[in-house]
């Protein structure tokens, strides 16, 4: 599930991007610009990087998901023609989901990185990270640029299905390539898994729906948190992360 949604962010970020950047030139809050900059900025870093997993994800065993990317591809350029409105509403949707992914992924971090690649770990970690701190561009660009209840909701119901529908399609890939697809065990793993998922992403997606939201009065995990701070307070490089005891180390 996560090998999953690294694989859609090469096509999905660059989407959000492209919509980001057609607003700037409307945005009239000096400091709602200057977060779409930085919005922008952390986003081209995370699909460069899941590129290169993705790129190792094929290369190391499954090429079948060349075909989901290309499909995929293909979805989001018909994106590309909806009206500026509908595209700043998807981008403020999927912003949504990325609060619902980081309670899900860093609630279960320690069943769900259990001897997992530091590295992998990190990345997938260090994203949600930055999703959180950047929780509130998309929205604040939204209610500037736009504004509208009924489109915001909207756009958050699309990309939850989007998202839902492409977020299956590369694990069925590598389920089916493991011969795992047709398993009871792992189907029944999956499901957990999925509801677990499900839980986090449907309470985001319900405050979400909310006429006076606004993700600056939703609560940051406080592991995410420390996070920040352990960041903040310096040392070289990008720390990976001991995601059992949140111990930093200095990437290699
Ligand atoms: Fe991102
Ligand atoms: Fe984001």
């Amino acid at each position: 599930m996560v090998n999953d949604a690294s694989l859609t962010m090469p096509y999905l970020e660059p989407f959000l991007n492209v919509n980001m950047n057609e607003a700037l030139p409307r945005i009239k809050d000096p400091q709602v610009h200057a977060d779409a900059i930085a919005f922008i900025k952390q986003e081209s870093q995370h699909y460069r990087q899941h590129r290169k997993y993705n790129a190792l994800l094929k290369n190391q065993g499954y090429p079948e998901l060349v075909a989901v990317e290309h499909a995929m591809d293909t979805s989001f350029k018909k994106l590309a023609d909806k009206s500026l409105a509908f595209r700043l509403a998807y981008t403020v949707g999927f912003e949504t989901l990325t609060l619902g992914a980081t309670e899900w992924v860093v609630g279960n971090r320690r069943e769900m990185f259990n001897e997992a690649d530091l590295r992998v770990a990190s990345l997938i970690l260090w994203h949600l990270v930055e999703e959180t701190e950047h929780k509130t561009a998309a929205f604040d660009v939204y209610r500037d640029v736009c504004g509208g209840y009924f489109q915001r909701v909207y756009g958050l119901l699309y990309a939850s299905f989007h998202m839902v529908y492409w977020s299956r399609q590369g694990y069925i890939a590598m389920l089916k390539k493991d011969g795992l697809w047709n398993n009871i065990r792992s189907r029944t793993r999956l499901w957990r898994r999925s509801a677990r998922a499900l839980m986090a992403f449907g309470k985001h997606i319900a405050l979400g729906m909310m006429p006076g939201h606004d993700p600056r009065h939703v609560k940051d995990p406080t592991w995410v948190s420390d996070w920040m701070e352990r960041y903040d307070a310096g040392g070289d490089g990008v720390p990976l992360l001991n995601t059992v005891t949140l111990v930093d180390m200095k990437a290699t």
